[in-house]
């Protein structure tokens, strides 16, 4: 939990204390000559520097904030030196951490927050000694008095909508499938005060959805559709901006069956449909005035004696033709369906979130999200700022007419893979044939899962979209 208190003595509340400093000025800590001393013989440049003094059993650090000149990047230290104090006060079995910053540093501050309370995730439901494993920390309280409560509640939104995300996507197929996400949305749904609509494998036949069905045809678990809304009273745009998350609970990749361990992690393919749903639970809890709509079509995907087959031809819901000539490339067939029923909302701005092709994620590693976008220029600039801000960054793409040709079928409108060369590009050219709106794709195949942990981002799901989707959000209602 993260709480304001500014009436608070900072020193020796609490058994860790952090000041976070652009300037030292000993005469404002009451530490001894000898800690002084100490503390300004391990520091020359005082950039960037994390010191530790542990006091009897009083641990105190003094973070010197960077003086990078580009905000984004210190503000992405700040979050990693959040993390490293995250390792210490779980090492120390702490339970509440004060931050303080003498400088008034804003942004620093509760970025400093947000490391830490991102680093502290655990996803132990699994660990039948759960209690010997918790994160001991409780409780952060922010000292300083250019933050309000509003920015601090808006952060513990955000920490638990992320939080939210991870586990969802941690969650494997058999402790959640397509049944129980939907379960699971509803409680998410009512909770937070979101319209839900979920149609069911019925409804769904009867809609036609191709993509969605045939992609289903293998797994014993029905498929689902699930509409989530948020329509504020005051909200900023006339037309929504629909948000589509891919929604597969796990990708064996059907018939084209993954083989060696490239199935392990599947169950990450539905971090689409995580993001965009967690997104619109952190935009409802902090009330942004926009109208937001998200799609989740959801099903796994699996070969079994009914499932799809290489060479088959599907009807699409809009109509369209697809050969299937990988049962692997499962994503965008479901997403195709989903994409054409947002025309019906006139939206502003569709977003879709997916993780797609492996393709995205060698060509550019975990470290961002790669994008394309038509007839969205102008967004794709916003949500590169808000990718820039949020550190959950945006690669772009080429989305040239020239890779149209590699998608089309000599038997049907559109066949589902392009060849070798630009995956990435092909799948999101698949999709756009899907829409009539500005619409930008993005593929989180590297970000969205981690086996070796990155600071905050921790091991496992990494709960990417959430913070870059709901900045987005903010930046549209301003
Ligand atoms: N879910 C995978 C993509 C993926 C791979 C996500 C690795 C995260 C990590 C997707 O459904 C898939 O299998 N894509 C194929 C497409 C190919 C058959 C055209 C791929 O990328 O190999
Ligand atoms: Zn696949
Ligand atoms: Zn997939």
């Amino acid at each position: 939990m993260i709480k304001l208190d500014n009436n608070l003595q900072t020193t020796h509340l609490s058994a860790a204390n952090i000041f976070i400093l652009t300037e030292w000025d000993p005469t404002q800590h009451s530490f001894s000559n000898d800690i002084i001393r100490f503390i300004e013989s391990k520091s020359e440049t005082k950039s960037d520097e994390l010191i530790e003094v542990l006091i009897l059993d009083q641990y105190t650090a003094l973070y010197f904030c960077s003086n990078d000149k580009d905000n984004n990047r210190r503000i992405e230290k700040c979050r990693r030196a959040g993390d490293k104090i995250q390792q210490k006060v779980l090492e120390l079995k702490i339970k509440t951490t004060i931050i303080h910053s003498t400088s008034l540093l804003k942004n620093e501050t509760l970025a400093f927050a947000e490391g830490i309370m991102l680093g502290a995730y655990q996803f132990i439901p699994f660990q039948s000694d759960k209690t010997k494993k918790q994160h001991p920390l409780e409780t952060i309280i922010i000292q300083n008095v250019a933050i309000g409560q509003t920015e601090t509640e808006k952060l513990s939104n955000t920490i638990k909508s992320v939080y939210l995300c991870r586990d969802l996507v941690n969650l494997p197929v058999n402790h959640l499938n397509t049944v129980k996400l939907a379960d699971r949305l509803t409680e998410m749904a009512k909770a937070c005060g979101l319209g839900i609509e979920i149609l069911n494998k019925k409804q769904i036949e009867s809609l036609r959805m191709g993509g969605l069905l045939t992609v289903n045809y293998g797994s014993v678990d029905p498929p689902v559709f699930i509409i989530l809304e948020f329509k504020p009273k005051h909200s900023m745009n006339k037309q929504p901006i629909v948000l589509v998350g891919k929604g597969i609970t796990y990708d064996t990749g059907g018939l084209n069956l993954k083989t060696g361990n490239f199935m392990d992690d599947m169950k990450l393919d539905m971090g689409g449909a995580a993001a965009v749903a967690t997104s619109l639970q952190n935009i409802a809890l902090n009330n942004i005035p926009l109208h937001v709509i998200a799609l989740i079509p959801a099903t796994d995907n699996r070969p079994n004696g009914n499932a799809m087959v290489s060479g088959d031809v599907i009807t699409m819901f809009d109509g369209t033709t697809v050969e299937v000539l990988n049962t692997d490339a499962e994503g965008r067939l479901i997403l195709a369906d989903a994409l054409a029923w947002a025309k019906q909302y006139n939206p502003m701005l569709v977003i879709d979130m997916a993780t797609l092709t492996g393709a995205a994620a060698r060509a550019i590693g975990s470290h961002g999200i790669v994008a394309m976008q038509q007839n969205a220029s102008q967004f794709l600039e916003m949500l590169k700022q808000a990718g820039d801000q949020t550190n959950e960054k945006i690669a772009e793409f080429p989305f040239w007419e020239d890779y149209d040709n590699q998608i089309k079928s000599e038997i049907a409108d559109l066949k589902n893979i392009g060849g070798v060369e630009a995956g990435a590009i092909t799948a999101g050219k698949f999709l756009a044939h899907f829409t009539n709106y500005p619409y930008i794709h993005l593929d989180i195949a590297g970000p969205v899962f981690l086996n070796k942990r990155d600071s905050y981002r921790c091991s496992g799901a990494t709960g990417v979209g959430v913070r870059i989707l709901s900045r987005m959000a903010e930046l549209l209602a301003q």
